[in-house]
């Protein structure tokens, strides 16, 4: 951890001061008058939204395939291309394993594969090779094949081989540096026909690196084809064809309360045969399909509808269940009427997927996929972004939409994705990407909004500032726009940054900034990540009445309580470069603990971020503070988040 962030638990007053003086050194600004927050602990405003605070994902930026979803193998499936083998071979960044006199050629096998949706496969054509001389493929995997010491890797694959090559086929994690073999196993004999076959590599007491390849080679001349080569690590709760471990903690950290799944252009697809087919994501690896995602690369779908709800299960999250609504991103769409009956049904179909009961034609598949439960559901959205139709459609497919589902199941939640005239949808779904000065000019955006019409969603926000994550004005300005979002619950009943992750390899990513930023051994969160666990886990049950008076430039405010927990949750913003004085008022409660905590995320500057390297340059710091009580005086650093908690009774 860096030191910056330890210090401070220990010696708050003195880091206080210290950073203060820091911040008035680099930028001699006079300290504005004091500014009053006067809180009336016992008014209470609104219901705050337990739902407030969630997550909203797409495969964007190798999110899922490079990312939380563990698969180290890249193009497994052998998918990619039509007529080659990236990630395999053909390229000089792919090149084959030849070792000593052996001599191979690898290609596509564009008919032939192990099931009937996957029917290519790599061919690999060994002219000559024996046990010390061995030819193969090898797999960086997604910019590298991350290890760590005394680990063990599942793998599988999908092979036959001609009746001369009856094998063995070696499998071996190679160290990309030094060329030594970390871990190695071995298929004996193979089949003339297609089979499925396991294997595990163990490493031993090696330094973590993703330095690594994985190789697969043979010992013998013949003709191979390989298919669906996978291998995972140890996953989040060990969990088959699971999510990486330190990325669901970091997930997990946020507290998010759902998921919004698939969001964004990835439900959509650039056509509408690209749309997110989610019976295509179901069943054994083997007989999904995958498909080519809007952000320019396939998807290799392993991540799929059940992984999704599974993701829900594992962090307590609700689905917020996204339908293709008959859209696509170049702008085809389906006409409503006739023809977007059969997107009705599968949106239908997809609702008993989630949550009908094993009686049901889909619930029934459910099960035979492994998951007997039902899962929660209660909001569904329909479609993404479709003010971005520019025939004016969605008015008329979101009523088809909206009558069946209300029909079928009237107890659920409906989404529109844009305003809609002829149904009243339950929510609204909307979307702000913003540069730091807008959403600091419009922190109060729904402090005046109507409470007459649907209750608002906001789906996808982020400031548009920092690469490939946010840096700390970014952060400030989020923050300053989620004290609004707070205070407002009663009508923003859920709101999620978007994009969540971003794998910062440059050939990775489509979308910047990103809340997580990782490569394949490491990972950060964005000041605007930590601005998001300071505000989901102090999140309180009612909006308290507070107003701030005499503040300067840019000081941002909401307070909510903990009903139960008699917890009063202080969350100031200052985004101005000088410190802020502020007094504090507590009125309508019988006392005040004298210590309270104070959470503060701090920077010296806009600019400063987190990196790779740099993981926890701007992390939440958590002091016990003194001197608490109904009325009292602090100074609010420059480019701070603060979160007090304070106790009363
Ligand atoms: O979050 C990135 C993209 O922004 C989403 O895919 C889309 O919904 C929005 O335009």
């Amino acid at each position: 951890m860096h030191k910056r962030n330890l210090l401070p638990a220990l010696y708050p007053a003195a880091l206080l001061v210290m950073a203060q003086m820091a911040a008035a050194q680099a930028k001699p600004m006079p300290a504005v008058q004091a500014a009053v927050l006067t809180i009336q602990a016992d008014k209470s405003l609104a219901k705050v939204s337990p739902t407030l605070y969630g997550l909203m994902t797409e495969e964007i930026n190798h999110s899922y395939d490079g990312g939380l979803y563990a698969e180290l193998i890249r193009n497994r499936a052998m998918q990619h291309d039509p007529s080659a083998v990236p990630a395999w071979a053909a390229l000089p960044e792919w090149p084959l394993v030849l070792i000593g006199s052996a001599r191979a050629t690898a290609t596509l096998d564009a008919k032939d594969g192990p099931s009937a949706e996957l029917t290519r496969s790599l061919k690999l054509t060994v002219q000559q090779a024996d046990a010390d001389n061995p030819a193969g493929v090898r797999n960086d995997g997604f910019w590298g094949i991350p290890l760590r010491p005394n680990t063990t890797y599942s793998g599988s694959l999908y092979a036959k081989a001609n009746a001369g090559a009856a094998g063995p086929l070696t499998v071996r994690l190679v160290n990309n540096n030094t060329g030594a073999t970390i871990a190695t196993a071995q298929i004996p004999t193979l089949s003339p026909e297609w089979k499925q076959y396991g294997f595990t590599l163990k490493t031993g007491t090696i330094a973590a690196s993703e330095d690594n390849h994985f190789e697969l080679a043979a010992a013998h001349p013949g003709t191979y084809w390989l298919d669906m080569v996978s291998l995972f690590p140890p996953t989040y709760n060990n969990t088959p064809n699971g999510n990486r471990v330190d990325l669901m903690e970091k997930l997990a950290a946020m507290h998010p309360a759902f998921l919004r799944l698939p969001g964004g252009n990835y439900l959509e697809g650039n056509t509408i045969a690209q749309r997110f087919r989610w019976r295509q994501t179901l069943g054994p690896l083997v007989d999904r399909p995958t498909h080519m995602s809007p952000w320019g690369y396939r998807s290799s779908d392993g991540l799929g509808l059940l992984e999704y709800l599974k993701w829900c299960e594992d962090l307590h999250m609700q689905p917020v269940l996204a339908v293709y609504a008959g859209y696509s991103l170049r702008g085809e769409h389906v006409a409503p009427g006739k023809d977007l009956q059969p997107y009705v049904q599968s949106a239908l179909d997809e609702i008993e997927y989630v949550t009908g009961s094993a009686q049901t034609r889909w619930g029934e598949e459910r099960v035979k996929d492994g998951h007997p439960a039902p899962f929660p559901l209660t909001y569904i959205e329909v479609g993404n972004e479709d003010n971005f139709d520019k025939s004016n459609s969605y008015d008329v497919r979101f009523t088809q939409f909206y009558d069946a589902i209300r029909k079928q199941y009237p107890h659920l939640q409906i989404i529109a994705t844009a305003p809609v005239k002829s149904r009243t949808p339950d929510v609204i779904d909307e979307h702000y990407y913003r540069t730091p000065e807008e959403f600091f000019n419009d922190a109060s955006h729904y402090d005046q909004a109507s409470r007459k019409g649907p209750k608002i969603f906001v789906g996808e926000w982020a400031t548009m500032e920092g690469s490939p994550t946010p840096d700390m004005g970014a952060a400030l300005s989020d923050a300053a726009w989620m004290t609004g979002l707070e205070r407002n619950s009663d009508l923003v009943i859920m709101a999620a940054y978007a994009p969540l992750l971003v794998n910062v390899h440059p050939m990775a990513m489509q979308w910047t900034p990103n809340l997580i930023g990782y490569d394949a051994l490491h990972n950060y969160g964005s000041p605007s990540y930590y601005a998001q666990v300071l505000f989901s886990n102090h999140l309180g049950t009612e909006v308290t009445g507070s107003a701030l008076a005499g503040a300067g430039p840019r000081l941002y405010e909401s307070v909510t309580r903990d009903e139960a927990k008699h917890i009063l949750y202080v969350k100031i913003v200052n985004a101005a470069s000088a410190p802020q004085s502020l007094k504090i008022h507590i009125a309508g409660v019988h006392g005040i603990d004298s210590h309270a905590r104070l959470l503060e995320l701090h920077g010296h500057s806009m600019e400063e971020t987190n990196t790779l390297a740099d993981p926890m340059r701007i992390a939440p710091v958590s002091s016990s503070i003194a001197g608490v009580a109904s009325s009292f005086q602090r100074s609010i650093p420059p480019d701070s988040i603060s979160v007090f908690e304070i106790h009363y009774h």
